[in-house]
């Protein structure tokens, strides 16, 4: 198994891509920190994860065999990420990955955009995996080693349209990304951002539902992916993480992986 008897702390862990990469980390042998905030935020107007999304996780892991913590907390609250973090260090001993997956997205017209919409997209896109990060890092320093993953898209590396904000938060995540690959690498710690193009998840439902249109539609309008697929399935993005997270990738550290069905090659 690529994760044997590895720790892994996944934000955003209720459903999607964090829900997916939980439980591939868990079938190679990981246990899991799951973390999310668990219940309807401000902004944006789609659905988030629950209690009962993260429990269910929870039963799913341990029918794998493998152990899983249940923290629920927001990305922006660092008192609940450092009782999270606290809460796995005590459960398991040590986080050998994190995987900084949390985020939100929503579209908006520069001219139109709020200063609260402005805040929410900058503060859980960016400064949530900072706030977790600065964590959990300590107790990889003390280990010499550690992986962080985070979670950033194909507009973390490219623009979009009436998506300035959830762009400019995905550009500093890679940002972010690189600077902490530089910084952390002395003590064996490897940081990595990943960038998928559209997945299939209740975000890309929800942001769909938001423009009054379906999935299909949406998919048809952006029209970006080179393969003929309108988007990928969560667990794709899950198999790249657990490939990078493993040490199969030993020696890939401060690189942006794009899994974008050949969107960013035009
Ligand atoms: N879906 C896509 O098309 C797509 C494409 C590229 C990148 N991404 C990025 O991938 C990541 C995961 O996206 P997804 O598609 O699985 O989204 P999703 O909305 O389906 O799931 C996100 C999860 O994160 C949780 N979350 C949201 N805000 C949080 C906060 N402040 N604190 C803690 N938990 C929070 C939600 O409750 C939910 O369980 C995001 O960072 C997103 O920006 C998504």
């Amino acid at each position: 198994m690529l994760l044997e008897n590895k720790v892994a702390f996944i934000t955003g862990a209720a459903h999607g891509q964090g829900r997916a990469t939980a439980v591939q980390m868990a079938k190679e042998g990981a246990d899991i920190a799951a973390f999310d905030v668990a219940k309807k935020i401000e902004y944006p107007a789609y659905d988030f994860g629950t209690n009962g999304e993260l429990e269910s996780l929870r039963e799913e892991i341990e029918k794998i065999g493998r152990r899983c913590v249940v923290c629920v907390g927001d990305v922006r609250d660092d008192g609940a990420v450092t009782a999270a973090v606290k809460k796995t260090i005590d459960a398991f001993g040590k986080i050998d990955i994190l995987f900084n997956n949390a985020g939100i997205c929503a579209y908006a017209e520069v001219d139109k955009m709020t200063d609260d919409e402005w805040n929410a997209m900058v503060d859980i896109n960016m400064k949530g995996p900072f706030n977790v990060t600065r964590r959990v890092v300590p107790y990889m320093k003390e280990a010499k080693s550690g992986v962080i993953i985070n979670n950033s898209s194909v507009m973390g590396l490219r623009g979009g349209n009436r998506l300035s904000h959830y762009a400019a938060s995905k550009w500093g995540l890679t940002g972010l990304t690189k600077s902490w690959a530089i910084e952390l690498a002395p003590w064996n710690i490897r940081v990595l951002s990943i960038h998928p193009t559209g997945v299939n998840t209740p975000m890309n439902d929800g942001l769909a539902a938001m423009e009054g249109m379906t999935p299909e539609e949406i998919a048809e309008r952006s029209a970006g992916n080179l393969q003929p697929v309108p988007w990928i399935e969560p667990e794709d993005v899950a198999e790249l993480v657990v490939f990078l997270a493993s040490d199969k990738a030993r020696y890939a550290d401060g690189g942006q992986f794009v899994i974008d069905a050949g969107l960013l090659s035009v």
